[in-house]
């Protein structure tokens, strides 16, 4: 019997079919694969599974019995959990606390702050966590606060687990464990309903998967009869020819940014690289080897202890962000949502917020409006019938691309990426590139971070790898290979993991 069974399932929301008569079945055991382009309406079919939203039409059934919608907490009761695309986590309580939100008090309220500590430390383990269960989710990393939501689902006994790209945080060995856990669950009879735009993960872990577009199942196919290029295409309805359209120039330009002897105390250690004009430059480490960090400290986030960041030969004072920006360094940030984007806010306010159009002492809101307009089109950013619609009814991947947008407007001249490509399917994916190196050949400098080293390889020029805040080698674009990559990031010497 299936473990869920979707029936003629839709929701609308105003102004937009976000699902369609959506029919499905999910086996116990099995990784079910959601693929799709940005917006095609993947989260919100498990908003309607996981009853965070309430289906506008059609039947759901749970080994064979007729769920009705009561809500996320009545799903999580009926074994339904998910681990949404942007964590849920309340950031000031502790890991323990988190793992037991919404438990009725009837089941948990009576347990001892102790074995309370005992039972996450037991979660902990299975999701391999290691981290005090008394500390606060936010002083967590989001590769730690990602086993947090995992554990969570794990506190109820779930037999449908739901997982909205687990591993658009993670590196690659991250992922790699991540597998791991859900080979686990899925030998318990779990049903994992797995949501990802990565096309080799797919084919890794995947056991089946259905792809959507606009709203609609477009089909539903073993993973072992497809190939990658069929996947695409099913995916965005045509080839994507050049995933990776970089013209390398040969000549690079004059230095533009500068960063000597940078150190924030526990944080980043004696940094020094230069990043010419035309050059796009890799950042590659684990998560955790403190590339945000840097990036951060460059762009005036977190205050240095030492060091200096020059731009065309002049050392710049940057003390906040808004330094920075007027100086014409952009930071693109990795976490859309505590510091990328204003949510409640429209995508004409969010695309010119770090350069505001001002005429007259005010805001051009005409100007501001072309503006987004322009970013909607170039980058297609889907789902938004008028620039003034709130970010958050963006699906994640289009929510990416305003953030992008942003920096593509403000004209710096040192543009710092962090991974920008997350979330992006394929072909927004592509565009994003082909905008980064249009960028490169007008002369800007570019540091590009990734976790994913097929984007760093195809897309460099050089790659600095980083381990422990600190810059421990770099390797030109004649030597890529991902094995040295890996080699230097995990301090493997010579014998390659
Ligand atoms: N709360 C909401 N209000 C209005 N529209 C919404 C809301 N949530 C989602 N939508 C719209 O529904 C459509 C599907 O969005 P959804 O988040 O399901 O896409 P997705 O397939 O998960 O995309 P991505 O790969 O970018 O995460 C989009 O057009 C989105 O703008
Ligand atoms: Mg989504």
């Amino acid at each position: 019997m299936a473990a869920l069974e979707l029936r003629g399932v839709s929701k609308r929301f105003p102004g937009v079919a976000a699902v369609t008569e959506v029919d499905l079945d999910v086996l116990p055991g099995e990784v079910h694969v959601f693929a799709g382009e940005n917006g095609a309406g993947k989260s919100t079919l498990m908003k309607l599974v996981a009853q965070v939203e309430e289906p506008s039409s059609g039947r759901v059934t749970l080994h064979g019995e007729p769920v009705t919608f009561q809500g996320p907490g009545a799903a999580r009761r009926l074994g339904i959990s998910m681990v949404h695309q942007e964590f849920a986590l309340a950031p000031d309580l502790s890991v323990a606390q988190n793992l037991f939100i919404g438990h009725e008090p009837g089941r948990y309220g009576w347990i001892a702050r102790g074995d309370e500590r005992k039972e996450a430390a037991a979660l902990l383990r299975r999701v391999g966590l290691d981290v005090d269960p008394q500390r606060r989710v936010a002083q967590l990393s989001t590769a730690e606060q990602q086993r947090v939501e995992l554990a969570k689902a794990l506190a109820v006994d779930s037999t449908v687990l739901i997982l909205d790209e687990p591993t658009a945080t993670l590196t690659e060995r991250e992922a790699e464990d991540l597998f791991g856990i859900v080979r686990e669950l899925t030998a318990q009879g779990i049903a994992v309903l797995y949501i990802s735009h990565r096309l080799d993960e797919i084919f890794e872990i995947g056991d089946r998967v259905t792809v959507m577009r606009d709203g609609v199942v477009v089909d539903t196919q073993p993973v072992s009869e497809l190939d990658e290029s069929r996947l695409v295409q099913l995916m965005v309805g045509r080839d994507v020819q050049n995933l990776y359209p970089r013209t390398h120039s040969d000549e690079p330009g004059e230095i533009r940014l500068r960063v000597d002897n940078l150190t924030r105390t526990g944080a980043v250690h004696d940094v020094s690289f230069e990043v010419r004009a035309g050059e796009i430059v890799g950042m590659a480490g684990l998560v955790g080897a403190g590339r945000t960090e840097l990036a951060r400290t460059v762009f005036g986030a977190e205050p240095p202890d030492s060091g200096t960041v020059s731009l065309d030969g002049r050392v710049l004072k940057i003390r906040t962000p808004a330094d920075a920006i007027a100086a014409g360094i952009g930071y693109l940030t990795e976490s859309r949502k505590t510091d990328g984007l204003a949510m409640h806010l429209g995508v004409d306010k969010n695309v010119t917020l770090a350069n505001l159009p001002m005429r007259a002492g005010f805001i051009d809101l005409g100007a501001e409006r072309r503006t987004a307009e322009k970013s909607r089109e170039g980058l297609d950013i889907r789902g938004v019938p008028w620039v003034g619609r709130p970010v958050r009814t963006l699906s994640g991947g289009n929510q990416q691309k305003v953030v992008l947008a942003r920096w593509l407007e403000t004209g710096a001249d040192v543009l710092l990426f962090d991974e920008p490509g997350r979330g992006m399917d394929v072909g927004a994916k592509s565009e994003m590139f082909q905008a980064m190196d249009s960028l490169a050949a007008e002369g800007k400098a570019i540091v590009f971070i990734s976790s994913y080293l097929p984007e760093l390889l195809n897309m460099c020029d050089r790659i600095l790898v980083m381990r422990a805040g600190g810059i421990v080698g770099e390797v030109a674009r004649t030597e890529f290979t991902e094995e040295r990559v890996v080699a230097l990031a995990t301090g493997a010497k010579g014998n390659h993991e």
